[in-house]
């Protein structure tokens, strides 16, 4: 029983500081907008900034504050003007103004109270405290990787505000490697894992039911698709002829105006690669970062396809004895010299930058500098049930209408690196650090 109660402790001690330092990743997110700028909205999809430092608050106290620890609501209005956090899918672009929105030491105000009062209560001993099955740790572990996952978007926001509109932060600059070699691997027929099995320690709804599938043979690029190989096809004119494009995805070039990648600049005859704090000639070792839309095109145009998910994952956890590892290069955690993940960089690095993070068939730089675009919908596996606490978090995005994404980018927290995690965007939106590379079969 004390055990049990210890272990309580320890497992909410430990959560506590994880959901500390996931604070201060936001934190510091905001703190590089200049303040007249935190009405700004840097993508026209999406909510303006000043909206996320209520959204991320609210949706913690929406989250525990009546449901775990029986707390009043102190601002009804505001815990539903910030609850949702996502982008709106079809319909138009929102049309809202800066003067609509509460002023920012309001929003400022009921922050830091629902901080307080969770942290409260967080210290008191709640570890009875559950929600149908779930323990606290499920939803706490909910609380922690929703934010960490608005750590990223924000990050990809913020990369898309004018550079004289923020504060650089301290940069690490990409050491040079040797050029790209581009190459394919051969990857044996073989059986795969997916999902996640129910005694695992925390995963979202869309990661259950572990499962396996059989894959048949493919080969697939060691290196994720570079800005140079991207560039090869620009030039010779994808943006410029509907051939390579599926009707809605020559709609939306079009409509939008569409001829480059997101995170390049034409200037004069050069193109310049728009990083977080600088712009810099165009990195060509360094993965692409486009469209679902833009990577299939690519694809076509390459006489090659978008993995599956099932391919990736076993490019990523496969290997020839049949054995299957926790992460590419095997079961260490992660850390700094396996890959660009979890913070450490503002920017992508080169493709070949990680040779330690390679997969047992050799494939590079799967987990981190840069979430890979899959060319299977978002789906639920079989067993899917939504948490009843978030009905919404997966379910919602069941439409057909959305992509899976595998990997990581150099801002996905290390949590989140594990082989079950599902991530997913519409196939028109330029502003993720999400990639691709190609397969044959
Ligand atoms: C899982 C990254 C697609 O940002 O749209 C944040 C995560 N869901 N708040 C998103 C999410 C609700 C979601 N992605």
């Amino acid at each position: 029983m004390l055990a049990t109660q210890n272990h309580g402790v320890a497992l909410r001690q430990d959560l506590s500081l994880r959901l500390a330092d996931a604070r201060r990743r936001t934190d510091e997110l905001f703190s590089l907008v200049h303040s007249d700028s935190l009405y700004d909205r840097p993508i026209p999809e999406r909510h303006r900034i000043l909206f996320y430092v209520g959204h991320l608050e609210a949706f913690d106290w929406n989250l525990l504050g009546q449901r775990v620890f029986g707390l009043k609501r102190f601002h009804p209005e505001f815990d539903r003007l910030f609850a949702f956090g996502i982008d709106p899918v079809g319909g138009g672009l929102p049309d809202d103004q800066p003067s609509d929105w509460p002023a920012r030491e309001k929003v400022y105000e009921y922050a830091g109270n629902i901080r307080r009062l969770l942290d409260e209560h967080l210290r008191q001993d709640v570890s009875p405290a559950r929600y149908d099955e779930f323990p606290l740790s499920t939803l706490l572990n909910v609380a922690i990787e929703h934010r960490l996952m608005h750590a990223e978007t924000l990050a990809y926001m913020l990369h898309q505000l004018p550079l004289d509109r923020k504060t650089p932060s301290a940069q690490t600059h990409s050491k040079e490697t040797e050029p790209v070699q581009p190459r394919m691997i051969e990857i044996p027929a073989g059986m795969i894992t997916l999902g996640l099995e129910h005694s695992a320690a925390f995963g979202w709804d869309n990661e259950y039911e572990l499962h396996t599938a059989h894959v048949p043979a493919f080969a697939i690029d060691q290196y994720e698709v570079t800005n140079g190989q991207f560039l090869e096809f620009l030039q010779a004119g994808a943006y410029q002829g509907k051939d390579l494009w599926s009707d809605d995805d020559w709609n939306w070039i079009t409509a939008s105006g569409i001829s480059h990648p997101a995170f390049w600049k034409r200037s004069g005859d050069e193109w310049l690669y728009r990083g977080m704090f600088s712009e810099t000639p165009l990195l060509l070792n360094a993965p692409v970062y486009v469209s679902h839309a833009e990577a299939r095109a690519y694809c076509r145009w390459a006489g090659k396809d978008l993995p599956t998910e099932a391919e990736w994952q076993r490019a990523a956890y496969g290997s020839e004895s049949g054995s299957q590892r926790a992460y590419p290069w095997g079961n260490d955690a992660p850390h700094g010299l396996l890959g660009n993940f979890d913070f450490s960089s503002w920017n992508p690095t080169p493709v070949n930058s990680f040779p330690s993070g390679n997969s047992a068939f050799g494939v590079a730089d799967l987990l981190g500098n840069g979430w890979e675009w899959i060319s299977t919908p978002f789906a639920p596996f079989t067993g899917f049930e939504p948490f009843p606490f978030y009905r919404g978090y997966s379910a919602d995005f069941f439409d057909g209408q959305h992509f899976v994404m595998k990997g990581g980018s150099a801002r996905t927290a290390a949590c989140m690196l594990r082989r079950s995690f599902r991530n997913w965007f519409q196939p028109h939106y330029q502003y993720v650090y999400a990639g691709f590379r190609c397969v044959t079969r």
